[in-house]
Parts: structure tokens; sequence; C-alpha cells
């Protein structure tokens, strides 16, 4: 859509949006359009008839009132009929759109956000890296992180604290980070450059400075200057991080993680990301959530036969980040 009239020139700049950097923000961008088009279009004719009735039909000793019209059945159809039928073209665009951002195809590249105040980390759980922010020299916390182009990719949210709100304007893309669940969404961008990222829920004090900067990169950039270099890798010297971040807490006492799935005091956990399991609560499959319920309230999907085992809650004990490890430990057991 891009050069629709003023909408956006052959940069994506626009001439009061910011660049359309991703497919979404172009479907964005022309649902706007279409609905400011439509607004001014029916301003004008409702206002040009407003005006024309009031002079033609003014007060003047040649005008009567002797016969005023009740009603118009056509003319009342066509009012109700023409407004339902836009509406139902407005929501129906903007539905499909909404619903683009849970599409996640199987080649996106997965992001975890953690917001806390007042910082943003990115991390990257298939390539070892994590992103975190750093003062800038208007004492803003910005965490710098990179996506390659025309790559979906899926951020999913979270928060240490309070409500947040990951907020790229040039992607039109804005989610709450919300304390204790996964949020997320999924966007394709579609040009090289260097976009601001903000916090948009208030969450205290220093609320504006949370900030952060996407660099879009080219097939190229990504993988010379992204993967080919140690930009966010996490320390090299500690590639056991997650296992021993498991045995930290404990878990290992009573999860065993190799294969074969023994049972300790709780289920062994090899292999069991993605499946079904039978639970107190039904069948549930192991997911990102489902483990995430498992480490802070133990107790609501006990797998079956594990019952009465009384794992303790780790709630408020392990940080987003290391309940992420943990999540990402568990899926690497393959
Ligand atoms: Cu975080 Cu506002």
């Amino acid at each position: 859509m891009t050069g629709l009239f003023f909408l956006a020139d052959a940069s994506g700049k626009g001439f009061w949006m910011p660049p359309a950097a991703s497919e979404y923000a172009e479907h964005v961008d022309a649902l706007f359009m279409f609905i400011l088009v439509l607004s001014v279009l029916f301003f004008v004719l409702l206002m040009g008839l407003t005006g024309y009735f009031a002079v033609k039909y003014k007060a003047s000793p040649t005008n009567t009132r002797s016969s005023p019209v009740s009603h118009n059945f056509k003319l009342e159809f066509l009012w109700s009929a023409i407004p339902t039928v836009l509406l139902v073209v407005i929501f129906a665009w903007g539905f499909r759109d909404f619903t683009s951002l849970s599409a996640t195809p199987a080649d996106a590249l997965e992001l975890r956000v953690v917001g806390q105040k007042w910082n943003w980390t990115v991390s990257y759980p298939k390539l070892d890296r994590e992103c975190t922010s750093n003062s800038s020299a208007k004492g803003e916390n910005v965490v710098d992180f990179y996506v390659p182009v025309d790559r979906p990719f899926t951020v999913q949210l979270s928060s240490q604290d309070v409500l947040h709100s990951f907020w790229i304007p040039a992607f039109r893309v804005k989610r709450d980070a919300v304390p204790n669940r996964y949020t997320g969404y999924t966007v394709t961008p579609t040009r090289p450059g260097i976009y601001p990222v903000f916090c948009a829920e208030y969450c205290g004090d220093s609320h504006s400075q949370m900030r952060g900067t996407v660099h879009v990169l080219t097939k190229e950039e990504w993988e010379k200057d992204f993967l080919g270099t140690d930009k966010c890798k996490l320390d090299p010297k500690a590639p056991d991080y997650k296992p021993k971040l498991f045995a930290k807490y404990g878990c290992n006492t009573c999860h065993s993680v190799a294969a074969g799935r023994a049972v300790i005091v709780g289920p062994g956990l090899h292999g069991i990301y993605g499946k079904e399991e039978p639970t107190s609560a039904g069948s549930v499959k192991v997911d990102d959530d489902y483990i995430r319920e498992s480490i802070e309230y133990p107790s609501k999907k006990i797998v079956t036969g594990f019952e009465g085992k009384n794992m303790p809650s780790f709630k408020g004990r392990v940080t987003e980040q290391e309940l992420a490890a943990l999540i990402d430990y568990i899926k690497s057991l393959q």
C-alpha cells in the first residue's frame, strides 16, 4: 500500500506516521486511510447537505410547513443499510489483520521480552543471546536488539513487576506485558533500518526512560553483523547455566532429566515439551504456559499419578529470566 497518496513515500516515510516498516504496518495504515477517507467523504456530504438545506428551506414568506414528511421507508432503509455494510467491512478487515498477529509460522525467529521497572530485556532462546539495556546520555535505559528483514519474528512478552507495553510504532504493534502470564505477537519487518521502541503503559516514575531500538538488518547483515559477532551473546564460559539453575532451585531432587523419564518424586521431564499429558484438570499440552504455571502454581494441574506429592510453589522466588531459562532447559531435553 506504499504510496497511497500522502500516506507514505517510497522510503516508507509518511506525512504524519512513522515509516511503515512491517507487513502489518502497511495493513494497519491501509485500513486507517480507508476509515479516514470514508469519514472525510461522509463529513463533507453531510455538512454540505445540512448547509444546503439550511439555506434552501430558511424561513421565508414562500416556505410553508403545511405537510411535513413523517417517514420515508426507502431513505430510512438506505441510511441504515449503507453504514451497516461499511461497519461490517471495517470490522472484517480489522479482524483479519488483528488475527494475523497471532499466526506464528514455524520458521519465525523467537524472541522473549521481559519488562521490568524500568527497562526491557530481549533474549533469543534458540541463539543463546540476550540483549540488555544500557543507559543513554539522556538517562534513558535503551535496549538494542536485532532482527532480520522479511522474516517473521514472534515476541513472547512477560513482566517482572507491573504492567508494561511493548510498542514498536514503525511496526504498528503494541501489546501489554502482563505479570504472571505470557502474551505476544508475530510480525514481519519489511524495511531495514533502526526504529524506536517504547513502553506504552504507565509503569511508574521512569516509564518514559524505558526505551529500546530495534535494528532491522538485511539478510547479509544478520549473518555477518549479528550471528557472526558476540552481540548480546550470553557468557560463553557458562554454557551450563540452565542445568545449574535447575539444580540451584532443587528441581533435580524431584525431577529426572534423563531419557526414560525415571520417577524420582515428580514426573521425569525428558521429552515432555510439546506432549499431551493427562492431569487433574484434563489433558494438557506441555508448553511455555503450562511449565510456567507448574513452577508458580504446581497444584493447579497435577499430572495424573502424582497427586499428593506437594511440590512447593516457586512463585516470587524465580525471576522472569530464570523462568524463561528453566522453560528453555526443559524444552531442550529432547
Ligand atoms: Cu514500562 Cu511504562
